[in-house]
């Protein structure tokens, strides 16, 4: 397996050589991330000479729609589902709220859901609300002193009543990678639906939403080199039995039913882009080798998985050593067990101080709670303070983490 070429891949990527953003050892992506100018390019594209309703017979609208088809096309391969089983709608948020309007139809009162309390708001709220229709809601706890969900606590609240497990597959403030497939494996023997949030997984590693076999999973396409869209899968089986959310004569065009409004057409079109960018990643490491679009894939996320590992160990093994720092969750990286997505807090200090600090410094990060705020209250943190938190993905450098280690140790 070849290295990371990070010379390679920070040249794809225009903002390491705008001179407003080049400056910042930028350590928040899993707040979003820079695009690659594949991307740019798409969009320009679309907005100078396609930029007309989409799929009329005039040659800039029929191009339009192929792109924008292309790009559902695309990232159907790229997670390995159908592109009828893929809605591209605004954000993760908008996606959950209207899978769970759907949803509702299939449950009746009694019936049991179960939310986490490590997850993203986003992923939560969107079933709690199923309370107001007489739905039970149960809370899969994290371990407060570890930060991690245990499937022994899950197993204790599965029961015949439960309908809907919505659990995320990594946290954006732990960072710790949930095994999936195995939760899936679980919640299917309740016959009860998995609904996986992969929003702070993606960016690491598109998954295989087949392997995974989750009933529905959404991640944020803004935070995989995308423009601000989200991504929302689910089994077609599972599509057709959902009532329409859209236009009451759009009826039967799945998964357009799930897709309100329809898609934003430029960013839908510009998605190509970050396929484009995927698939030169592949060529570029594995020059001559052919294969299929998933398995490309599955190739590059091991590059990427390899490189996170190689910047972020430092990283936690520095946090982890000071005695004034409390580190969030796993204090290595081993086997993609944990994402480079780093929360702490420090001693003597909120969080607002010392991210103020690293700012001051070059560090490109913020605090908050992350709409993590239940993960948050449960590990007795201040959540209008937060933690900060330092995130990374693949184009992150050596230096970037040097930097970061320099500046807490001025501070
Ligand atoms: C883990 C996780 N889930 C869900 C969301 C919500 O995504 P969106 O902003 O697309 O609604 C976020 C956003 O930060 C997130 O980090």
């Amino acid at each position: 397996m070849p290295k990371l070429d990070i010379d390679y891949v920070r040249a794809q990527f225009p903002a390491f050589k705008d001179p407003l953003s080049a400056k910042w050892s930028f350590f928040e992506n899993a707040g979003g991330s820079y695009v690659p100018s594949n991307v740019i390019e798409r969009l320009n594209h679309f907005m100078t000479s396609t930029k007309v309703q989409p799929y009329a017979e005039f040659d800039t609208s029929a191009i339009a729609g192929e792109n924008m088809d292309k790009a559902t096309n695309y990232f159907a391969e790229m997670i390995n589902a159908g592109n009828d089983e893929i809605i591209i709608g605004g954000s993760t948020t908008m996606n959950m709220y209207v899978l769970s309007n759907a949803i509702r139809s299939l449950l009746k009162p009694g019936d049991e859901v179960i939310v986490t309390n490590q997850d993203h708001e986003a992923n939560v709220g969107a079933w709690r609300r199923l309370a107001d229709h007489g739905m039970i809601i149960k809370e899969w706890q994290i371990n407060s002193e570890t930060a991690e969900l245990e499937i022994k606590d899950l197993k204790a609240l599965l029961s015949k009543k439960t309908k809907i497990v919505a659990v995320t597959h990594c946290s954006n403030i732990v960072g710790s990678i949930n095994d999936l497939k195995s939760i899936a494996k679980l919640v299917h023997e309740y016959d009860a639906f998995i609904v996986g949030d992969g929003v702070s997984y993606a960016p690491h590693g598109f998954p295989d939403v087949k392997d995974l076999d989750v009933d529905f999973y959404a991640f944020s396409l803004y935070k995989t080199y995308g423009p601000h869209l989200g991504l929302l899968y689910g089994k077609k089986e599972i599509l057709n039995q959902l009532p329409n959310q859209n236009h009451e004569f759009l009826e039967g065009d799945v998964p357009y039913t799930l897709n309100p409004g329809g898609p934003n057409h430029e960013e839908l079109s510009c998605l190509v882009g970050v396929y484009e960018y995927f698939t030169s990643l592949y060529k570029h490491h594995f020059p001559g080798e052919k294969c299929s679009v998933r398995e490309q894939i599955q190739k590059v996320n091991e590059l990427i998985a390899n490189h996170e590992q190689e910047i972020a160990n430092p990283l936690l093994e520095y946090l982890n050593s000071r005695s004034d720092i409390k580190l969030i969750g796993k204090t290595s990286i081993n086997n993609k067990d944990r994402a480079p997505t780093i929360a702490f807090t420090m001693d003597n200090k909120s969080s607002k101080e010392l991210s103020s600090e690293l700012v001051k410094l070059g560090i490109a990060t913020r605090n908050d709670n992350f709409y993590a705020w239940r993960c948050l209250m449960a590990l007795g943190i201040d959540v209008d303070d937060g933690v900060v938190r330092t995130s990374m993905v693949h184009y992150n450098s050596h230096d970037d983490v040097e930097k970061l280690i320099n500046a807490l140790k001025k501070i």
